[in-house]
């Protein structure tokens, strides 16, 4: 769950890029951040993933406490989370499959996991003949669902993405926000910032749209609960992760 109670951010340069934030975000949701340019929602994607500390207000994400957690915590932390942004952000002297490798080797994964996750994240995102690809060998929605793979390999409770389609096409913009959909289906929360009103209407989701830093609105439309059998590809980490969490 993300909430966040009070929550502003003013910037060195004086600049209040988020004000008074009130929000509540549950488990198994899918939200869109929608505004127009400058209206705080990157500031509040940093807040989310803490890379930035809000100047007031408090912030819980997945039962941490971002204001006042430990240091040692935060790998934790990020563990717990997923991100993916506009611009990719692969590794472009590696592989499909080390890009993806590279997030579970980071977290200290054994090579018997990598071995089980890494194919099961590529086969989720359509993947896994590309798997021996370059980042530069792939078109820009293939580059992007690599860096969807990587964001889930650890199996987040929340994926977080900034813009994640706006370097794609129409066609391509629609097959990650179907990806989305999928990862959303088989339980896991995703938070979606997107200027395109285009998108935000297709998906008929919860939206949240700010204005110089406030919310304006709040759809408050919950996506609905669907049980977690039913979702069309499951794979063997969301099952254990179901066991661990029988309420999701
Ligand atoms: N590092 C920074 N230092 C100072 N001001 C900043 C910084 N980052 C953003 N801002 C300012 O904060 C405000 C909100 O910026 P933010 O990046 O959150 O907007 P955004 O809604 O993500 O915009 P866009 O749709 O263009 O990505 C803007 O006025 C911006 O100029
Ligand atoms: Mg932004």
């Amino acid at each position: 769950m993300i909430l966040l109670e009070d929550v502003s951010k003013t910037y060195q340069t004086g600049v209040r890029a988020v004000r008074e934030l009130n929000l509540r975000i549950d488990d198994g949701e899918f939200v869109f951040i929608t505004g127009k340019s400058g209206s705080g929602k990157s500031t509040l994607f940093k807040l989310l993933t803490r890379e930035l500390l809000p100047t007031e207000g408090d912030i819980m994400v997945n039962d941490f406490d971002l204001g006042s957690m430990k240091r040692r915590q935060i790998p934790r932390f990020r563990r717990s989370i997923g991100v993916v942004f506009q611009d990719f952000r692969l590794l472009n002297d590696r592989n499909v499959y080390e890009n993806v490798a590279f997030a579970q080797r980071v977290i200290g994964a054994s090579a018997l996991e990598i071995r089980q996750n890494v194919p099961r994240m590529l086969k989720l995102t359509g993947l896994s003949h590309k798997y021996k690809n370059m980042p530069y060998e792939l078109s820009g929605g293939e580059q992007q669902r690599v860096a969807i793979a990587r964001a889930l390999v650890n199996q987040p409770r929340i994926i977080l993405a900034d813009e994640p389609t706006g370097n794609l096409d129409e066609a391509n913009t629609a097959e990650i926000m179907g990806l989305l959909e999928d990862i959303n289906r088989m339980g896991t929360t995703v938070i979606v910032i997107t200027h395109s009103l285009g998108i935000v209407e297709a998906m008929q989701k919860r939206v949240i749209s700010m204005e110089r830093g406030r919310i304006i609105s709040d759809s408050g439309q919950r996506t609905e609960k669907r049980q977690l059998s039913i979702g069309p590809v499951r794979t063997a980490s969301h099952r254990a992760r179901s066991r661990r969490r029988p309420e999701a």
